[in-house]
């Protein structure tokens, strides 16, 4: 059940008791939202989590003002129901007939001309616009005031996404202007740019989250969020274009309207234009195709409109279309090819990342031979939330493969051909070791959601030549083997003239230059001295702190903190090695692993996903191998001592209340790399209390001991950070 404290009874709440419950609830039901919409594995059944929300939900009820920003209730309404209310459109949103070719275009419009009796000669105005690939969206104004956002969904039904849509830059809060029509709903298009769209997908792959084919799914994903401040994170826009329900229409044209909506403060297209004839508005699709590559969003044709609003009216509708606009497409960037092979490329984190070999095509001008196939569900057909491939299916060698390529967007398979499938065609299987260095590869599993992360990776950290570079610079970084004179520039250049290939290597440096025949004192930028301040510094280091070592090591989720919590606990790197090595990891969750593994995952500190990094890290050989070489060269000494020279050495210092800036564990860790004691209790002989926001009895304990108090800020600036 959930585990909120009963007895605090919201009628007899203060204030501050109030607002502290509010923030605890709102964290634990973001929680269970992440476990359920993003995790699809929830941890509490529908009724407790109702009770939750019905708790938060009633607090607010009582102590309005704690409804800010962030609130939950912001986000589904008032409903405490999972998922998307429904909103009926006042008025229906419509989609567009096409357009193929100049001939459908003068057919559209000698439809308009006998549809008004129009004389021959009668000009016909339009207004014409890029037709934005992103998703339609219908914002509510009452009184200026933006009060509901809804998606389009089946044109007379949409989803309510206000809470989201409030995040996006592009649309007021408030329309601009005087005298507003009471209800003003502003249609337009949320789309996200191309850059954007690279970048999230990056970020996504570096994650291990969900990636997105084309900017307008992801625009879609981004927006369908059950948590607003995910939306807020993904750069979205907004161009206004059309209108709902409008209780007074302001301007008689198209084009007077959309000015009148940049006026209200949207953005517009600015490609946009009036157009006299056939001619002109052939010549306005030709010269928006040519620019489509370069536009930095996606477009997938241009949208005529009759420019005068009562001719618009006049005409009305055909089933779900207006007789008055039609969407002229472009030629689809898409072609049909033949999936030769896919490449495992290794990526500087050693992440694998496949890639398509394609039989070369030509998509939208631009010959194609490689395609992004981001990871190995995505090749198996099971894209996160179904947004990755288009029918679901896996993708084999052999296959007959739709290519799209969106202006300078790398080209993706978007979908299958299976009616091509050759019989012999075999599902792919991704490799499970790194064909850089041999290493075996793996996919972390969450212990607690039992999910496995997208990303394959290689554990050969400290061998593999796809991540040499990184491992190198890493392990002569500063809270590393701090090696002066040995940073990012020399470990590439040493690295690609093979004279460093791994950390071992660097300590046989020396050695090897004096029976070398080009000597390094040879090479450009280096000289007698320098060499000798180089071979000084790295002897300098031959004798390492553990913790030193384990943090240079550069294992997965292995930082400076959780480097000093095992070197602390194992003491020498032999017994760490021994108990990594003998640690199994559970393959589920009732499995609780053998006596290593628990020894390991119950150290104070480490989880589950920072014990599987070690576990998989000495379970390569090849690893194990490096690090031998590495021990032949260098002395391992204890745990770093405390520091006696720093502002709070020697202090006792206790942290309350929620810290923002850092975990428990690094506040700690922090202090006790500093030479500060670090106690859970206040007392007189306590020197700092550190409070964080809802700081409780200890800070009263403070006040009654005269110890001095500090906020996060105050701690930082105390130890000079
Ligand atoms: S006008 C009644 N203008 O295209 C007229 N639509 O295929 C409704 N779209 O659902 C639409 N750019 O999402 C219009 N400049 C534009 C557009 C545009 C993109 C989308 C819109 C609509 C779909 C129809």
């Amino acid at each position: 059940m959930p585990r909120y404290d009963k007895s605090l009874d919201i009628d007899a709440m203060t204030p501050r008791q109030a607002k502290r419950e509010h923030t605890r609830l709102q964290a634990e039901i973001a929680e269970h939202d992440k476990r359920y919409y993003q995790d699809d594995a929830p941890t509490v059944s529908d009724a407790e989590y109702d009770a939750l929300r019905r708790r938060y939900n009633a607090i607010e009820q009582k102590f309005p003002d704690l409804v800010t920003q962030g609130s939950l209730s912001l986000t589904v309404g008032a409903a405490p129901a999972r998922g998307f209310a429904k909103v009926r459109h006042t008025v229906p949103m419509l989609s567009l007939d096409n357009a193929f070719s100049e001939e459908d275009v003068v057919d559209f419009v000698e439809r308009i001309r006998r549809f008004l009796k129009l004389a021959d000669d009668e000009p016909i105005t339009f207004l014409a616009e890029p037709k934005i690939d992103g998703l339609s969206m219908s914002l509510r104004y009452e009184d200026g005031e933006l009060v509901r956002a809804a998606t389009r969904g089946d044109g007379t039904e949409g989803e309510d996404v206000t809470a989201n849509i409030r995040t996006l830059k592009d649309v007021p809060q408030k329309l601009k202007g005087r005298n507003l029509p009471a209800v003003c709903e502003m249609r337009g298009e949320v789309y996200m740019k191309k850059a954007d769209f690279l970048a999230l997908n990056e970020r996504q792959t570096a994650a291990g989250g969900q990636v997105f084919a084309n900017p307008r799914n992801s625009a879609a994903g981004s927006l369908r969020q059950k948590d607003p401040a995910i939306t807020a994170s993904r750069p979205l826009h907004f161009f206004a274009y059309s209108w709902g329900e409008l209780t007074k229409v302001p301007e008689k044209t198209q084009s007077a309207m959309v000015a009148w909506m940049a006026a209200r403060g949207f953005d517009t297209n600015p490609l946009s234009k009036v157009c006299k004839s056939v001619k002109e508005l052939v010549a306005f699709h030709r010269s928006i195709g040519e620019r489509r590559a370069k536009l930095d969003y996606d477009i997938d044709g241009v949208v005529y409109k009759v420019d005068r609003l009562d001719w618009q009216e006049r005409l009305g509708f055909v089933s779900r279309s207006p007789r008055w606009a039609i969407a002229h497409k472009f030629a689809a960037e898409r072609a049909e090819t033949v999936l030769n092979g896919i490449d495992i490329q290794v990526g500087r984190t050693g992440a694998l990342t496949p890639v398509a070999k394609l039989e070369p095509v030509t998509v939208g001008g631009v010959v194609v031979q490689n395609a992004s196939l981001h990871n190995e569900d995505y090749i198996k057909g099971i894209g996160a939330s179904g947004e990755a491939i288009r029918n679901g299916t896996d993708i084999r060698i052999g296959d007959t493969v739709v290519i799209q390529r969106a202006g300078d967007v790398i080209p993706q398979i978007v979908d299958v051909v299976l009616d091509k499938r050759p019989k012999s065609a075999k599902p792919y299987h991704f490799p499970a070791v790194c064909p850089a260095c041999g290493s075996h590869a793996v996919r972390e599993i969450n212990l607690r959601t039992g999910k496995e992360d997208v990303v394959r990776r290689c554990t050969g950290g400290l061998i593999c030549p796809a991540q040499a570079v990184e491992r190198l610079r890493h392990f002569v970084a500063r809270d590393a083997f701090d090696i002066e004179g040995f940073g990012e520039k020399q470990a590439e250049a040493f690295y690609a003239d093979g004279l460093v290939m791994e950390p071992a290597d660097i300590f046989t440096l020396r050695q090897r230059d004096a029976r070398a025949s080009k000597k390094l004192a040879d090479r450009e930028g280096y000289g007698e001295t320098s060499v000798t301040n180089l071979f000084n510094a790295i002897d300098a280091r031959r004798k390492v702190p553990l913790n030193r070592l384990i943090y240079a090591l550069g294992i997965r989720h292995i930082g400076d903190i959780n480097a000093k919590i095992l070197a602390r606990h194992y003491g020498t790197i032999e017994a760490f090695e021994e108990a990594a090595t003998a640690a199994d990891v559970p393959t589920d969750r009732k499995d609780k692993g053998n006596d290593a593994w628990q020894e390991l995952n119950s150290i104070e500190g480490i989880g589950d996903v920072v014990a599987e990094a070690v576990v998989e890290f000495f379970n390569e050989k090849k690893n194990r191998a490096a690090l031998k070489r590495l021990l032949a060269e260098i002395e391992v000494e204890p745990m770093e001592e405390a520091r006696s020279d720093t502002p709070v050495a020697g202090k006792t210092v206790v942290f309350t209340g929620t810290l923002e800036k850092m975990t428990r564990d690094e506040a700690k860790a922090m202090a006790e790399r500093l030479g500060a004691k670090v106690s859970g209790s206040v007392s007189k002989k306590t020197d700092y209390v550190v409070a964080g926001p809802g700081a409780g009895s200890k800070l009263k304990d403070a006040q009654k001991h005269g110890v001095t108090v500090m906020d996060e800020d105050g701690w930082f600036k105390l130890i000079g950070r």
